[in-house]
């Protein structure tokens, strides 16, 4: 009891220490943990497995992870009935080994469909009535292969075009625009907790997206459909205006009641590099972060890759690239300096 007593005079008779300001933060995790939110990055899985670099940074800096294709129907279900969920288990288990939690990419999408599906649904050997049967057994089995492990799931990709149009995808098409949300019932059955969003490009901007967005959203809720958040996948480039909008376009979602999230940040440029084109993709990150920290829904900054090592840009962007916070050598850039700079 003595010392006890002894123990707590002592603390309670310490001067308070100065307060000094948040520190610097070590690393993205470190800043992750101070803001009280999930940083996270696509996972590629061949890096994962075959490059301890990559994996010893993947690990250290992120509390969150995205597989970038290995959760993609082609990689889970390459031929009919035939699942292969060796790759997608390795991003989960590096995961839970490493105290990061997981966003599921992606169940209903245009792209990234394997060949028996969409040459089935070409030929019409697959009528709409077995396509919804298809579409519902793969959200069911791929989310209850997950559940209780997955965070949140991207249930429809990009299903708005530019001019504000409802795509025109086979889903869509085939199935009509009960489609979506007979895709978030489904997945909500088959994990309850999970967190079920709608994710897309261009909405940090693009009005007509954004509006068709929101109806499409405030619909769903209408209905009673279990919808719990807004993706912004967030592929800028420097030779285009930073989206100045941004957050407040966040917080219209946020106002129906939903999560926000950025969920495949990278900031592209046209090569080559300079210092002056790595100063402002530098800016435009860390003003993608301050946008997030502003709206109290936005909990995830979610980048497309951490290393311009392996960066889906320059196979999909012509003579542009350097769209990530490390260079090849996973040196750090001003970006990821410019991430750490950043206080709520
Ligand atoms: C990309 C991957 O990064 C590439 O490796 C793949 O070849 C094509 O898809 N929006 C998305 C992501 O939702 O799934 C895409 O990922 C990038 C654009």
């Amino acid at each position: 009891m003595k010392p006890l007593i002894i123990a707590l005079a002592l603390i309670l008779a310490a001067p308070l220490p100065a307060y000094a300001g948040p520190r610097t933060p070590r690393d993205l995790r470190d800043l992750a943990h101070q803001q009280g939110i999930r940083i996270g990055t696509a996972v590629d899985v061949a890096a994962l497995r075959g490059e301890a670099d990559y994996r010893d940074r993947l690990n250290r800096e992120f509390n969150h992870v995205t597989a970038e294709n290995a959760m993609k129907w082609e990689s889970v279900e390459p031929e009919r009935g035939v699942y292969t969920w060796a790759d997608a288990d390795a991003v989960v288990h590096n995961a839970q080994r490493n105290r990061q939690r997981v966003r599921g990419h992606t169940l209903v999408w245009h792209n990234q469909l394997p060949a028996w599906l969409t040459s089935g649904v070409a030929d019409g050997t697959i009528g709409a009535d077995e396509l919804r049967e298809i579409l519902r057994d793969h959200i069911t089995t791929q989310v209850r292969r997950y559940k209780g492990k997955i965070r949140a799931w991207d249930v429809v990709n990009e299903v708005v075009e530019e001019d504000g149009s409802m795509r025109q995808s086979i889903w869509l098409t085939h199935l009509g625009p009960g489609y979506i949300a007979d895709a978030f019932r489904w997945a909500h059955r088959a994990d309850p907790h999970a967190k079920l969003y709608v994710n897309d490009f261009n909405l940090e901007w693009n009005a007509p997206k954004i509006e068709t967005t929101l109806s499409l959203v405030k619909d769903l809720q209408a209905r009673g459909v279990p919808i719990d958040g807004i993706g912004f996948q967030g592929h800028l480039g420097i030779q285009y205006d930073y989206p100045g909008d941004w957050a407040n376009v966040m917080r219209r979602f946020a106002d129906l009641g939903l999560e926000v999230a950025i969920t495949e940040l990278d900031v592209r440029m046209v090569m080559p590099v300079t210092e002056e084109k790595l100063a402002t993709q530098a800016d435009y990150y860390r003003r993608a972060l301050t946008d997030c920290l502003s709206v109290e829904a936005c909990q995830e900054l979610t980048v497309w890759g951490f290393t311009d090592r392996h960066s889906w840009v320059p196979g999909w962007f012509a003579g542009e690239g350097s769209a990530c916070l490390l260079d090849e050598n996973l040196t750090p850039k001003p970006a990821y300096r410019a991430l750490l700079g950043v206080r709520a």
